[in-house]
């Protein structure tokens, strides 16, 4: 489970005193979070070289470039404390769709504090033009916060570690729903079961209770009830559900819509398998923490789970936008799971792993034979 934002980006115009505040909710943020990285937007320009100049297109591109160091940075478990101007209006969505946990935090002090505060420093007001026509104030941070006159520096800090603290952690979307949704209403539904299906199917006992996370359209929820499992396919897309009951009329499945995060109550102790083929990839990593939650208790005792998802060691992983370490939109976004991460994932939860497996050749599609991990794991 996150348990706070992996990102802070502390920004306001120059002379707004982002770097002092920064300081300041580094020092708080050591004493309580194990892992702190403090980056300041000035340092970051110098460290990549003067690549990047001072026109429009050149803070833009060099903005993005922060924040998907940011997103790499706290994807490995520290929460990054940035200090940077960077406020353009694509770069605060891109923020916003695409890096778990961000908290922006606004420092808004009135622009002839800032001028008088700049002309012992940096003297960027006294170029020709307007600074803030520059920028794009940000429309929602987090917290907007006053840095002048009776608010010291420390004290706009200690709030902003407070709000950071108390922050829920919010998924970003990376824009799945719609790609799902468009998937679902594009693709011809597949009508053979996955090499994966069978293989599991190999080893159940008759008459198992099984639930099918990210069942997709239901072809191996399907193959599974004709065997003679009760099988509840369960999908986050409506897209999805609703076209397994459509196409599938033949198949005895119940069909939610749903996460399993969602019916962990309802469904305690109800199932002798969790069966999830190629749906780890399309989570984001705090919902694989969710669904690892939720597995062992909608297990029986003696339960298993078999899962099957893309490897870090599949071509795909080299491919597209990079998000972080483990993440890539490459048409669409997928997080390829790292072996042993995910066999301390499942253990972590409790669960004795019986296998992992990584090869090619396991899930061949088409003319793709991705790179895939498939991992065993019992309820004791
Ligand atoms: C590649 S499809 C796999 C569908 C099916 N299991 C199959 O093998 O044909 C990935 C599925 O994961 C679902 N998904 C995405 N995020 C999910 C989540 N957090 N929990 C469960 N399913 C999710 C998507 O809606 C999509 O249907």
């Amino acid at each position: 489970m996150v348990a706070r934002p992996g990102v802070v980006w502390i920004t306001g115009y120059s002379g707004a005193g982002k770097t002092t505040v920064a300081r300041h909710v580094e020092a708080a943020l050591r004493e309580r979070v194990e892992s702190v990285i403090s980056l300041d937007g000035d340092d970051l320009r110098k460290i990549l070289a003067g690549r990047w100049g001072y026109e429009d297109d050149d803070r833009r591109e060099l903005a993005r470039v922060y924040f998907r160091l940011c997103s790499h940075l706290s994807s490995q478990g520290s929460i990054v404390v940035i200090s940077a101007v960077a406020m353009f209006k694509e770069v605060q969505e891109w923020v916003r769709d695409n890096v778990p946990g961000v908290f922006i935090a606004y420092l808004d002090v009135p622009r002839e504090v800032r001028i008088a505060r700049d002309a012992e420093t940096k003297g960027v007001y006294r170029g020709a033009g307007e600074i803030e026509a520059t920028y794009d104030e940000p429309a929602d941070p987090d917290l907007r916060i006053a840095n002048h006159g009776p608010v010291t520096a420390l004290q706009a800090a200690t709030r902003i570690v407070e709000a950071v603290l108390a922050a829920p952690v919010l998924d970003p979307e990376h824009g799945r729903a719609a790609h799902w949704a468009g998937y679902y209403s594009s693709q011809p539904a597949i009508a053979e079961p996955s090499p994966f299906g069978q293989v599991v199917a190999e080893t159940l006992p008759p008459s198992q209770d099984v639930l099918d996370v990210g069942a997709g359209d239901g072809r191996d929820s399907a193959y599974l009830a004709a065997r003679g499992h009760r099988v509840v396919g369960l999908d986050p897309s409506a897209a999805a559900t609703e076209r397994a009951r459509r196409d599938r009329p033949e198949a005895d499945c119940t069909w939610v819509t749903g996460r399993i995060d969602d019916h962990v109550d309802a469904w305690t102790g109800a199932f002798d398998v969790v069966y999830s083929r190629f749906v780890l990839h399309s989570m984001t990593e705090h919902e694989e923490q969710l669904f690892w939650d939720a597995v062992p208790r909608v297990l029986r005792p003696g339960g298993r789970v078999h899962v099957e998802c893309r490897s870090i060691n599949d071509s795909g992983a080299r491919r597209g936008e990079v998000l972080s370490r483990t993440e890539r939109i490459d048409g669409h976004y997928r997080r390829y799971a790292v072996p042993a991460e995910l066999e301390r994932r499942a253990a972590a939860a409790g669960l004795e792993v019986e296998s992992v497996v990584e090869s090619a050749g396991l899930a061949p599609w088409g003319d793709q034979d991705p790179v895939v991990v498939r991992l065993v794991a019992r309820r004791a």
